[in-house]
């Protein structure tokens, strides 16, 4: 059944998640033609509200929304009225009026989407919402896994770096463990939640997280503008214990194993700089596949005032 908004991945259940990944592949296949544009939503709009920085989500969604032939308003949130204490209410109430049938928010305050949600006719997505949820990384993840290994139960993926803090780690496990993945997580013991998801195991170094034999490592950034409050000792240390150092990508590549991350990356801290040309690196894939996958998403859903 198709939803008006996608805010989580807790709501889909797997055959949905798999209907997502399934509708993605062909608009993938499309991005090899000469012609990347089918004429889907032609006739609708798609407004794009981020209240924080992004490159990867906001071009993504953008190219995704074009290829679609959606017309595509992107909100100025810095040259806005928000500026002035616009409330998001008086934002949305404004873009209401628009008639706008799409709306895609990343905001710092988690939550924020489902309350822009219940505010408007307009389907929202979901593009990032504090450290709560984001729910086309974890398609575009599950989709990529997915691509190198066809049948996902029983797969291993481990996930590394700041767990505490990381909705991409959030959205990520959840979508992967509803296709039934095996997923464990690394990182420093302050930046590892207490209590873990159902079926997700915990590692406490490198080498032990090496025995359980994980088919892809994926790295999350370390969120630089959390170091001040010191949840580990330095970069360096941090790339010692937790980071892909050149050696250990050598024992990486031995082993057939594939490494993710979610961009943007901080070379010499989680990976190193050779990892860019690593024979099997996902990160190029992870970005394509993100358009095709939001392609899906705003195709799937059904805008409530349409
Ligand atoms: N992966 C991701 O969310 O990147 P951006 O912050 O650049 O959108």
């Amino acid at each position: 059944m198709p939803r008006k908004d996608l805010l989580d991945i807790e709501a889909l259940d797997r055959s949905e998640i798999e209907h997502l990944l399934d509708q993605s592949a062909p608009f993938k296949e499309l991005f090899t033609r000469s012609v990347k544009k089918v004429p889907a939503l032609k006739g609708k709009s798609v407004l794009m509200l981020f209240y924080e920085p992004s490159t990867r989500t906001h071009s993504s969604f953008e190219v995704a929304a074009k290829r679609l032939s959606a017309d595509v308003t992107n909100f100025d949130v810095g040259h806005s009225s928000i500026a002035k204490g616009e409330s998001v209410r008086e934002t949305i109430e404004t873009l209401q009026a628009m008639r706008t049938d799409y709306v895609i928010v990343r905001h710092m305050a988690s939550g924020m989407p489902g309350t822009i949600a219940r505010l408007t006719r307009a389907s929202v997505v979901n593009a990032g919402d504090g450290a709560h949820a984001h729910p086309t990384q974890g398609l575009l993840d599950a989709f990529t896994l997915r691509e190198k290994f066809p049948q996902t139960d029983g797969r291993r993926v481990l996930i590394v770096g700041d767990i505490l803090h990381s909705r991409v780690a959030r959205s990520t496990s959840l979508a992967l463990r509803k296709l039934g993945v095996e997923v464990a997580y690394l990182g420093p013991g302050s930046l590892v939640p207490a209590r873990l998801p159902d079926g997700v195991r915990r590692f406490t170094s490198y080498d032990e997280a090496m025995g359980w034999r994980p088919e892809v490592i994926y790295l999350l950034r370390v969120q630089m503008e959390r170091q001040e409050a010191q949840y580990f000792p330095s970069l360096r240390e941090y790339h010692r214990l937790y980071g892909v150092t050149e050696e250990r990508l050598r024992i990486l590549h031995d082993q057939g194993i594939y490494i993710m991350h979610p961009g943007p990356v901080n070379r010499g801290v989680e990976l190193c700089d050779a990892v860019m040309d690593y024979e099997f690196s996902l990160i190029n894939d992870q970005v394509e596949n993100g358009i095709a996958v939001r392609m899906a998403v705003l195709y799937w859903l059904k805008p409530g005032g349409a």
